[in-house]
């Protein structure tokens, strides 16, 4: 019996790690929201889209809707605020 409810602790235990982790890995996040026009790196997709590894101004340009032609209200009303700051932090440590 103790087993068993060990056994079931651990499996809800990494059900959640398991739902939640993506969500707030901010890497993950920047492959799916931002690698098609930044590129994997944030190194920039030219004429597209302009570098922004090693970039201060995410959290500003996903919280204000950012520069004037820059089409971030899409990835803004889908991202959460802990998303953002997951993407930001991830984008500094880029090069
Ligand atoms: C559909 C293409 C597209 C997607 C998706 C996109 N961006 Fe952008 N982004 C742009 C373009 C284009 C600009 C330049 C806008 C301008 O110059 O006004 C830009 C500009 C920026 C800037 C400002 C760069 C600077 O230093 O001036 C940041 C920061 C940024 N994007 C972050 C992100 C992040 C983080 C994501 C993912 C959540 C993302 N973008 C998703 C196209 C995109």
């Amino acid at each position: 019996m103790k087993i068993r409810i060990a056994t079931v602790l651990f499996a809800s235990a990494s059900m959640l790690a398991w739902m939640q982790a993506p969500a707030q890995d901010g890497g993950t996040l920047f492959k799916a929201k931002c690698a098609m026009c930044h590129g994997d790196q944030g190194q920039g997709k030219p004429p597209m889209a302009p570098k922004i590894a090693g970039s201060a101004k995410v959290a500003d340009v996903l919280a204000k809707g950012g520069e004037p032609k820059a089409p971030h209200i899409n990835p803004m009303s889908t991202l959460t605020a802990a998303q953002v700051s997951a993407i930001a932090a991830y984008v500094k440590t880029l090069k």
